[in-house]
């Protein structure tokens, strides 16, 4: 199995719809308002994709300004190509293309708590959140 990672900067908010549907993720994310979807995906600073001949099968979609800091807002991995390594492959083109000034934040789903410490991240205890209003 040979999967094609790349930077898209015009991903299709479909193919991201897509895939977040063949994961958990698609519960958390507004898979359902896809002209909210279209702003995720043209507000997003850095997307990494996953690619098994040309079907989209992961994404990390972050905002960062590729300097100090770099929030990974949504990683997902299509349920069926999951514990393959793809997941850490796609956070380590993150880290990659945001260079060694930057720090990656990220807020965990309930079905990846373990995964992220797992991988060698640092549980932070003092991030803070608004929760959206709609
Ligand atoms: C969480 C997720 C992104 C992981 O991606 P993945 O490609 O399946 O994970 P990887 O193959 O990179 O896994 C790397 C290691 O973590 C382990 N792992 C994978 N998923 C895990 C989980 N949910 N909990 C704990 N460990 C996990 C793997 O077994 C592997 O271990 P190893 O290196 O000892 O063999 C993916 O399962 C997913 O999309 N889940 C649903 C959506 C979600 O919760 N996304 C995160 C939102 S913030």
């Amino acid at each position: 199995l040979t999967i094609a990672y790349a930077v898209e900067s015009d991903l299709d908010p479909a193919d991201f719809i897509d895939v977040l549907q063949r994961c958990s993720l698609g519960a958390r994310r507004p898979v359902g308002r896809p002209e909210q979807i279209a702003r995720m995906v043209q507000g997003a600073s850095l997307v990494v994709t996953a690619r098994d001949t040309g079907r989209l099968v992961g994404v990390a979609r972050s905002l960062t300004d590729f300097s100090f800091a770099c929030y990974l807002s949504d990683l997902a991995v299509d349920e069926a190509y999951q514990r393959g390594g793809i997941g850490r492959e796609l956070i380590r083109r993150t880290r990659d293309a945001c260079g060694p000034e930057c720090t990656l934040i990220l807020r965990a789903a309930p079905a990846s708590i373990d995964y992220y410490p797992h991988i060698g991240m640092k549980r932070i205890e003092n991030g803070f959140v608004f929760d959206r209003q709609k």
